[in-house]
């Protein structure tokens, strides 16, 4: 990867904010300019950038730990010689779609982001990792986003870092589960918070409601998904399961 030379300067220890107000300040020449962490068009459009600030400075290690578990529930449970399709859904600038095939060597990645500037930086930083990339929003399906995707028969859905907050809306994620086999994989992590009586995105209600119905959970395990810019553990659940039957949730 070509690194441009720039210099990432943080925020002090004691700030205390919520991860998406973290910000940092990108010193590149001769400008500075501050940037939100979840300012994923910025981060994608400097090489380096997302990673030397979310995974070196910050620790991020979700992909490594969401693949990892679906690679041993694979091995557990899988026929081996079953091909893996997955959807990578929120893919980002493709670590994930990179650590998929490092870790597992599936037969089909295909990644879907609703920012072009991951799509642009995964071309850029990954190029060949996925078979297909799509920038769509998932919230509002149609029949020809529904076409593009259904045609390659998904058995696995990957969603790492990319529920809650204002990521990708719940409506988004079940329509992406419903384009799912019955009997595909499952495998997501999202914040604690999100699944607590805290939330207020919608998500523990709908996961609640699916799991042990639509979506069977087969590993789950809470974990550090990186650090906070103040230096705290930021406490995720990964969880890996297989789909029963499409969700209905309302
Ligand atoms: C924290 S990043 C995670 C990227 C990648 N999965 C990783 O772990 O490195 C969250 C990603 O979700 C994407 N995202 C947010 N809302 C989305 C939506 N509605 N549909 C698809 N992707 C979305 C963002 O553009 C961003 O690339």
């Amino acid at each position: 990867m070509k690194c441009l030379d720039y210099e990432v300067k943080y925020p002090k220890k004691d700030c205390q904010l919520d991860q998406d107000e973290e910000w940092i300040t990108l010193v590149a020449e001769g400008h500075t300019e501050k940037i939100r962490l979840h300012d994923y068009e910025k981060l994608y459009s400097v090489p380096g950038l997302y990673e030397e600030v979310i995974y070196e400075h910050l620790q991020c290690d979700s992909p490594r730990v969401v693949c990892s578990m679906l690679k041993e529930e694979l091995e557990d449970t899988r026929d081996q010689e079953a091909d893996l399709r997955v959807l990578d859904f929120g893919a980002g600038n493709g670590i994930v779609g990179e650590c998929l095939d490092e870790m597992i060597g599936c037969d089909t990645i295909v990644g879907v982001d609703i920012v072009e500037e991951a799509q642009e930086a995964t071309v850029r930083d990954r190029p060949g990792i996925y078979d297909d990339y799509y920038v769509m929003d998932l919230s509002q399906l149609n029949d020809h986003k529904e076409k593009q995707l259904a045609k390659w028969d998904f058995n696995a859905l990957v969603t790492v870092a990319a529920l809650g907050y204002d990521h990708i809306p719940t409506r988004a994620f079940l329509n992406a589960y419903n384009l799912l086999d019955d009997g595909a994989w499952v495998a997501f992590n999202i914040k604690d918070r999100f699944l607590s009586e805290e939330d207020d995105s919608g998500y523990e209600e709908i996961l609640s409601t699916m799991m042990g119905d639509s979506l069977t959970v087969l590993r789950e395990k809470c974990y550090c998904h990186r650090l906070s810019l103040s230096g705290e553990a930021l406490d995720y659940y990964a969880i890996v399961g297989r789909k029963n039957k499409d969700a209905t949730v309302s």
